[in-house]
């Protein structure tokens, strides 16, 4: 008889976004003609930059003829790529080519590095953040039982509320793998270099492994904060850092990300080797992964060229105009606001006491704005609820007026 992952079934049925996107559907067949604003999952909706597409065409037109015909790529991506990423978001914190793996997408790469760690490790998570850590680690067996609050019994949560500013203190016992991501989804927070020094000598001393999603770095727009961890004296020997290029040049569905996994990075077998972890991801992506689209990582190629990078500030320019005027409006109606500065998301306390869903359903239903439910975060996040500053200039301004209205 064949049998399920048990683990599956202690997860709650639907991912967050699915529940939100129903909820709309639902709202939508119920009021055919409400005219909604969506401000709830981080999708762009701004046009790919001209850089990406011409690279893209003439990528395709390649394909077209023998001679420039390619199939199977390298899984871990073109060398084309791999050294520019090295070349221009690298070149001064040593991480070398084959340290790079191209994937389609940090969601993907955050979910499956799993894989590569003994079910055994004590894995802590910051309370509220992005659900797939969580989940992937129930689904991976390292979560234990759900427990009445919301919490898993062999999960560490790290609390993140008003009272520490969102920024988690290191744990109380001993854990293996930390996943931090900076700037923050949800809350849009980030990290000084002192902060984040302080998990990189924890994950030192304790012999643990940082999982770093900086898939937003590029919207940090304040000096003095890290866009890599690799900027922290040591972190070489302890982290695996997560970019991508689907908030930064609008890839959310062109799909390309990558993973650093520096060689230096041990974790260890039950007979107390060491093993680098560069060389289970390789085993692991090469595997599993046959490789992002050669089109598409020209497209991400030409995000480093004078035009593309020009095109690419240009758009994080625009959604953090959007994330100001958000913040402006949230602000002129006295709701409590964090984040927006250097990041495309801002965490908001509900109003009148109000729980998240609660407040998700007012919006909806009263306003036709979309938002994201802080409690879809974990159960730190009870009580505020997530805008992005995605959507186009317009529709924003639209938004924000119905929200002081
Ligand atoms: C979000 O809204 O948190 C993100 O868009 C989700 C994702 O990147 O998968």
């Amino acid at each position: 008889m064949v049998r399920i992952n048990e683990n599956f079934i202690k997860i709650p049925a639907t991912y967050l976004f699915s529940e939100i996107a129903k909820r709309i559907a639902r709202h939508k067949l119920e009021n055919p003609s409400a005219d909604i604003i969506r401000m709830g999952i981080g999708d762009v909706t701004l046009p790919l930059p001209e850089a990406c597409v011409e690279a893209m065409i003439k990528a395709a037109e390649e394909q077209r003829v023998s001679e420039t015909f390619r199939g199977y790529g390298p899984e871990q991506g073109y060398d084309f790529l791999r050294r520019s990423i090295i070349e221009n978001d690298f070149k001064a914190l040593g991480i070398e080519a084959d340290e790079i793996f191209v994937s389609d997408g940090a969601k993907s790469d955050t979910g499956n590095i799993g894989d590569i760690f003994s079910p055994n490790n004590k894995v802590a998570i910051a309370n509220p953040s992005y659900p797939v850590y969580v989940d992937t680690n129930v689904m991976g067996g390292r979560a234990g039982e759900p427990t009445e609050n919301g919490g898993w019994t062999d999960l560490i949560f790290l609390r993140c509320d008003e009272s520490n500013g969102f920024v988690p203190e290191l744990p109380a016992e001993p854990v293996d793998i930390i996943y931090l991501c900076y700037p923050n989804n949800p809350t849009g927070i980030t990290l000084t270099k002192e902060q984040l020094r302080l998990w990189v000598d924890y994950a030192r001393t304790n012999r643990a492994v940082i999982l770093y999603d900086a898939a937003y770095e590029a919207f940090i727009t304040e000096e003095d904060v890290p866009h890599s961890i690799y900027e922290i004296e040591g972190a070489k020997e302890v982290a695996i850092e997560f970019r991508s290029y689907s908030k930064t040049a609008g890839f959310t569905g062109m799909r390309c990300a990558y993973t650093v996994v520096p060689k230096t990075v041990m974790a260890f077998s039950e007979s107390g080797e060491n093993i680098s972890l560069n060389k289970l991801w390789l085993r692991r992506h090469t595997t599993k992964f046959n490789g992002t689209s050669y089109v598409v990582q020209r497209a991400a190629e030409a995000t480093y060229t004078p035009e593309g990078k020009e095109q690419v500030r240009n758009l994080v320019r625009y959604y953090m105009e959007n994330a100001r005027i958000i913040r402006q409006a949230l602000q002129s109606v006295e709701l409590k606001v964090f984040g927006g500065i250097n990041s495309p998301y801002l965490w908001a306390k509900t109003p009148d006491g109000m729980n998240s869903w609660e407040y998700f359903d007012f919006l909806l239903k009263k306003k036709n704005i979309v938002c994201t439910p802080g409690a879809g975060f974990g159960s730190g996040g009870e009580g505020y609820v997530r805008f992005s500053a995605f959507g186009d200039r317009d529709r924003i301004l639209e938004a924000t007026e119905r929200l002081v209205r």
